[in-house]
């Protein structure tokens, strides 16, 4: 019988997070604990071991590791490598400013998988997370559509979040996604949100909102709510381990889910190979199954535009690009 192993690099608060959801969910039965920290490494695995004795856990064999326990893992989820930190309680420090540290870091972390392995799913969650993406998929050669990243996953949450709470509704009977950067750049795709059927325009006539729905008072709640947890707690970790283990589940379980997930585009939006951001894509076993091209608006053609352009700025501080592209083996 298979054995489905997962690979936690990174378990700072979000990879502990990633760890802890994943040993509740069932899915796994190997799970290795990779930290450039040995010491953190160790206490998270070993912490968790101590937890399979009691009730709800299920018996998933937890250690700390280094990459040759990569070889044979199926999922990979990477959340190594600093986060922004707030000085400023009304400041809103950019993803951004991560780029040239977490660069090194992804470029280490991708170093040492690739001695191993190029056939596990690999899921990203560093950030700046779309110029993380671009270079952990083109610097290495890795196989296409076998690793993205979690993208706007958590964005779109957090819109349907915040829809649902303004009518008052089930957030999962929300359909809607951010596109574009995981960032300050993110827009909500409003020409496709729907209520089981009731679309943008039609919301505020059937549902008793507690403000009309406009797009860009909508946009930039979506953005700064990201700010209200890090400026209350310091940092966020559930929703964005949720959504990396959604993701994960929906490969392993070859789910076939549309999920706005991020990878380098190849033609779609006139980018060729010049730029990972998110848009809806069919997670399977093979990651990424298909990347779909859908239609947007004009306004929101802009928005995808000046996303895009924001996040190749990023990636020329990170010293990355199509000439920095190997093909994959
Ligand atoms: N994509 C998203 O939606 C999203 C959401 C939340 C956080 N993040 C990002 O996730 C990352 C982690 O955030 P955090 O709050 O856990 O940070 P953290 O500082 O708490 O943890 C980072 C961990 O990475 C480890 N690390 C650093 N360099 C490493 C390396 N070269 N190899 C292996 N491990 C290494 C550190 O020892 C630490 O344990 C950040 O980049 C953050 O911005 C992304």
């Amino acid at each position: 019988m298979k054995n489905n192993k997962l690979a936690v690099i990174g378990v700072g608060h979000v990879g502990s997070y990633v760890l802890a959801d994943a040993m509740k969910t069932d899915l796994f039965s190997e799970i290795v604990v990779i930290d450039k920290d040995k010491d953190v490494a160790f206490g998270e695995a070993l912490d968790q071991a101590h937890a399979t004795a009691l009730t709800y856990m299920a018996n998933t064999n937890v250690y700390a590791g280094d990459y040759q326990d990569v070889k044979d893992a199926d999922i990979i989820i990477i959340a190594a490598g600093p986060s922004v930190i707030i000085t400023d309680k009304n400041a809103k420090p950019d993803r951004a400013l991560l780029a040239e540290v977490n660069a090194d870091v992804i470029r280490e972390v991708m170093e040492g998988i690739t001695t191993y392995t190029k056939d596990a799913i690999i899921i990203l969650i560093t950030n700046p997370l779309d110029t993380i993406v671009y270079i952990a998929e083109n610097e290495f050669g890795y196989p296409k559509g076998r690793l993205f990243g979690t993208g706007t996953m958590l964005d779109s949450a957090r819109l349907r979040h915040a829809v649902a709470s303004n009518y008052n509704i089930d957030p999962k009977s929300v359909t809607g996604y951010m596109m574009g950067e995981h960032g300050m750049t993110a827009f909500p795709v409003f020409s496709r949100l729907n209520v089981q059927g009731f679309g943008e325009k039609e919301l505020d006539i059937h549902f008793q909102g507690k403000e009309a729905l406009n797009r860009e008072v909508f946009g930039q709640k979506v953005v700064d709510t990201a700010y209200d947890v890090i400026t209350s707690k310091g940092w966020t970790n559930a929703a964005i381990a949720q959504a990396a283990i959604t993701l994960a589940k929906a490969v392993l379980l070859d789910e076939r889910s549309v999920y706005p997930v991020c990878t380098t585009l190849n033609g779609q939006y006139g980018y060729e190979g010049d730029v990972a951001f998110s848009m809806p894509c069919i997670i399977g076993k093979n990651g990424v199954e298909q990347q779909l091209e859908i239609e947007l608006d004009e306004e929101e053609m802009k928005l995808l535009h000046k996303s895009a352009q924001y996040i190749q700025e990023t990636m020329r501080i990170a010293g990355t690009g199509k000439d920095k592209r190997v093909k994959s083996s």
